[in-house]
């Protein structure tokens, strides 16, 4: 550590996402926009992800409107967003048109770093929103999506860096959305990287193990950048670890994070009412708690309670144990996805239907889909048995998924103008292609037909 650590402040959206399911509003924010902005933060997190959705549907928000409202503010320092590649902020794959509008109007309305991953690491399903984004002017942020399994080491975390960076990543993130990063392999992890690439560093952990501070301590000790931490009351549990804390640690060490203590406090402060508001007015529930079983399991934090409700719905709530052990089972045999949105639904999904019907009984959609290659290329390969289960002697395409995508913009502008919808803006249409129903639920209360 010979260097200032970098701070990416996301109490504007992992925070709450990971916490308070995504429910902070606006008018949460706006007291301490410009106390945020003085920090020094070397980026806020604050758009994407799942706030766009959460927006619309609950909080009768234009996620648009949010992020003007939010550049008016943060006059200083860059607003980073969370982009899902070629998904964007849904969850199936959109036209290269869809995604390059989208890139572009993120950037036009406020957007100044572009975090781009894939759920599979394939790096072709970065290429066109990475392309659009440094197009457009964005900083655009290769994503590796840490996961362990057999084809996840860290030479082959290295390869995809390398070819990041070749694509035009002006930086690299490591995403440990559910905090597998262990202390000592992100130590030799991130040593590996900053060998074999020149773009800076970042790394975004999540506390669900209990590992998080520990992890980022020994990332910081290997010459890490940047690291991902949220303010005190939207901090640690399935979360980052706290600002405030990892600010206290570096302080007067080479590693200095340079935040006044003081401006942090006064933010801490406000925060920590918006969590008791956020609880009391959407009756949320926090009993959450230190999950280090995830180390064997791999699910992520949300996919708990979805697990649960499916396996409920299919009348085997009693069989958690029997699922947890599934699902290890199916993630080898799909070729070991890592677990974040979509696949961790998928694999848990088809762990639920195994244990209730039997093995591979019944295949969902999005299941074939992924073997036949449509979301990209698995890690590892498919079981051939479980191939043949679900889609025969089908091909399985080797190419880019989104090649297969005919253009979608002004299909979906003509839908919107059958709903009587005729000169909203494209930022409105977006909203649409992303999320139709509750895009219209929202424009039904908020624009005009023409
Ligand atoms: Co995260």
């Amino acid at each position: 550590m010979q260097k200032p650590v970098q701070i990416t402040e996301t109490v504007l959206r992992d925070g709450h996402q990971s916490l308070t399911a995504t429910r902070m509003r606006i008018r949460d924010m706006i007291p301490v926009l410009e106390a945020m902005d003085d920090v020094g933060y070397h980026a806020i997190e604050a758009w994407g992800g799942a706030t766009f959705d959460a927006c619309l549907r609950f909080l009768d928000e234009d996620p648009w409107e949010r992020l003007r409202t939010l550049r008016r503010s943060l006059k200083k320092t860059p607003i980073q967003m969370l982009l899902r590649g070629q998904n964007l902020l849904g969850y199936s794959h959109y036209a290269d048109d869809v995604v390059e509008d989208f890139v572009a109007r993120s950037v036009e309305n406020g957007v100044t770093i572009i975090r781009i991953f894939d759920a599979l690491n394939d790096i072709r399903n970065l290429e066109t929103a990475m392309k659009a984004a440094k197009r457009f002017g964005a900083i655009a942020q290769g994503t590796l999506i840490y996961t362990t399994s057999p084809y996840h080491k860290p030479e082959d975390f290295v390869r995809l860096a390398v070819a990041l960076e070749d694509m035009g990543a002006d930086s690299i993130c490591i995403k440990d959305m559910a905090g597998l990063l262990r202390p000592y392999a992100a130590y030799d992890l991130v040593r590996a990287l900053k060998e074999a690439v020149r773009v800076p560093l970042e790394l975004h952990t999540h506390c669900t193990t209990g590992l998080g501070e520990m992890t980022y301590l020994k990332a910081i000790e290997a010459g890490v950048d940047i690291v991902d931490t949220a303010l005190s009351p939207f901090s640690g549990l399935t979360s980052q670890p706290c600002t405030e804390s990892l600010a206290a640690t570096l302080r007067n060490t080479p590693g200095d994070t340079g935040l006044d203590a003081n401006k942090l406090a006064v933010l801490a402060t406000h925060f920590r009412k918006v969590r008791a508001d956020l609880v009391r007015d959407f009756g949320l529930n926090l009993d959450i708690s230190l999950n280090p079983q995830v180390l064997i399991s791999q699910i992520p934090g949300g996919m708990m309670s979805n697990l649960m409700s499916q396996m409920k719905q299919m009348g085997i709530g009693d069989k958690l144990e029997a699922v947890l052990e599934e699902m290890p089972h199916v993630r080898a045999e799909l070729g070991y996805p890592p677990l974040v949105t979509p696949t961790s639904q998928m694999v848990g999904t088809m762990a639920v239907l195994n244990v209730a019907l039997g093995r591979y009984q019944m295949i969902p959609r999005e299941i074939k889909e992924l073997i036949r290659g449509k979301y990209g290329r698995t890690p590892g390969p498919v079981d051939p048995e479980v191939r043949r289960l679900a889609i025969g002697s089908e091909p399985v395409i080797d190419h880019r998924p989104a090649d297969d995508l005919a253009p979608q913009v002004e299909t979906m502008r003509s839908a919107l103008a059958a709903e009587g919808y005729t000169d909203l803006s494209e930022e409105d249409l977006l909203s649409y292609i992303s999320f139709p129903d509750v895009s219209l639920a929202y424009f039904a209360r908020h624009r005009h037909k023409a």
